[in-house]
Order: structure tokens, then C-alpha cells, then sequence
């Protein structure tokens, strides 16, 4: 595949490779040799370092799985608004993968796609930004497909073979993903952000849910989560007070 047809722009340019270190690594390299088109897809069936959040690594066995990267300019976004494009990327996950589980599927914050207590998909974005505001983003997607066995020690994973028993033609997926991603987009350009916002929550893991939390220093609390700031940070309701947290100062206990 080296085009997708039904979009307007994004997967234009589809440059799939038979196999890549990872595919966020290589649309970094696109961006930092030449002038991608808006768009522009970087895709492989076989990622060897594929990069996960904070640091983590993402396990994708050969010929199963959609491991692609796509080179976004929203430079229509301030500085601030960066964690729209999070909601509206979550977003665009969230739909695809419900297309296949109608039950169960949530996004848990920030952008990871759950099916009951799974982790199905992942999302890692690196945007590049400056005093002008954004210069580009890398939006880096990880959908586990039909890999059956994991063998890293990534907490809970699932795939879609698991959950429907089915197996899926990964080309005909990763155009139906980027249709997903370019409405969510849409979206966003058109500063639909109330409604991304308001999806996001509807869809979100544990929203108004009595659960167990870790804080930074290692204390586990029952708290509640209740919504997210501008900035990203998820708001627990911890004791009757709301508490903000950034990425690293709160765990999910499960
Ligand atoms: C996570 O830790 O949940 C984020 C995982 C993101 C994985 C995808 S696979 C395609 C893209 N290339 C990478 O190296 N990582 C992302």
C-alpha cells in the first residue's frame, strides 16, 4: 500500500517498510531531513524497538500488529491546547477499536485503549514545538491486531483477535485507522474542542468511579477520578478535595 484512497489527507503518503527499528524514530528522521506533506504515514508490520511511554518499550511480533506514525502540523493549536490533539488521537483509537468490541472499550488516561482491564492499543506522541507554537507533531500508533501471545511484561495486554476471535488484514485495518484518525482531526482543526472533550470523558476509564490510586510517595488512596484539566492532568476527588496529577505522580491500582 503506498496510498490510501479514502481520506483527504492522511495516509496521502503511506510509506510502509518491511521492517523498522520504529516508525516514530523514522517519521522524526523524515521531519528532521526533508519537508513531509501533512499527513504523511510511516507504517510497519515489523517494528524491532518499538518506543512506548516514559521511556517504556512496545512489543509487537512480526506480521501481526499496525505499527505506524503519522506527521501532523497543528500549528491551528497553542502551545496550551497541546492535550487536545491527545483527546482527539484517543479518540480516533477509541472509534476504531470499538468498530470491532462494541462493549468495554475506554480510553484510560491519558491515551491508552483499554477493553475491561486490557491494554489494546497504544498511543505515543512527540510534538515538537517552539516559540511560535507548534512546529509538528509525530502521532505514533500501536494496535495490537492478531498477536495472540505477549511475552513482555507489559501490564494486561489484549488484541483484537483475542477479544473477537477473528483474525484481520492488517492493510485494510491501518486504512480504516487512518479514516479514524483524519475525522477525529478534523475535528480538532475546526476547534471542535468541547465535543472532543466531552467524548473523551464519556469514553474514559474509571470517570466517576470509586478506585484505588498510588501517589508519588508510594501512598495508595481510594479516590475518584472526575475529569481532566486543560493541561492534561487527570483530577482525582481524593477525601473530598480535588487533586491534579501529572503523568508520573499517580498509578492506576488494579
Ligand atoms: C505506550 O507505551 O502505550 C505507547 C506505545 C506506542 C507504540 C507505537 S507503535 C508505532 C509508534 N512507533 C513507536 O516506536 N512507538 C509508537
Amino acid at each position: 500500500m503506498n496510498t490510501i484512497e479514502d481520506t483527504l489527507f492522511i495516509g496521502k503518503v503511506f510509506q510502509h517498510y518491511n521492517r523498522l527499528n520504529s516508525t516514530n524514530e523514522t517519521a522524526n528522521e523524515y521531519l528532521s531531513k526533508s519537508n513531509p506533506s501533512e499527513g504523511t504515514v510511516i507504517s510497519t508490520y515489523n517494528q524491532q524497538k518499538g518506543r512506548g511511554q516514559i521511556g517504556s518499550h512496545w512489543e509487537s511480533e512480526a506480521d501481526k500488529n499496525i505499527s505506524l506514525s503519522i506527521i501532523l502540523y497543528p500549528k491551528f493549536l497553542t502551545i496550551h491546547q497541546q492535550f487536545c490533539l491527545n483527546q482527539a488521537i484517543s479518540l480516533a483509537v477509541f472509534d476504531f477499536v470499538s468498530q470491532f468490541i462494541d462493549t468495554n472499550v475506554k480510553i484510560k488516561w491519558p491515551n491508552d485503549i483499554y477493553v475491561g482491564l486490557k491494554k489494546i492499543a497504544g498511543i505515543l506522541i512527540q510534538n515538537s514545538l517552539s516559540n511560535q507554537g507548534f512546529q509538528s507533531s509525530v502521532v505514533g500508533l500501536g494496535i495490537n491486531v492478531n498477536q495472540k501471545i505477549f511475552l513482555s511484561n507489559a501490564p494486561n495486554p489484549t488484541s483484537l483477535a483475542l477479544e473477537t476471535r477473528q483474525t484481520y488484514d492488517l492493510d485494510e485495518m491501518a486504512r480504516l485507522l487512518c479514516i479514524m484518525v483524519e475525522r477525529r482531526y478534523l475535528q480538532l482543526r475546526s476547534q471542535q474542542f468541547h465535543i472532543l472533550q466531552q467524548d473523551y470523558l464519556h469514553h474514559f476509564f474509571r470517570f466517576m468511579e470509586d478506585a484505588l490510586y498510588k501517589d508519588a510517595a508510594g501512598q495508595v488512596f481510594n479516590g475518584k477520578i472526575v475529569g481532566v484539566e486543560d493541561s492534561g492532568k487527570l483530577l482525582i476527588d481524593r477525601k473530598g478535595g480535588q487533586v491534579a496529577f501529572a503523568m508520573k505522580e499517580v498509578k492506576f491500582i488494579f
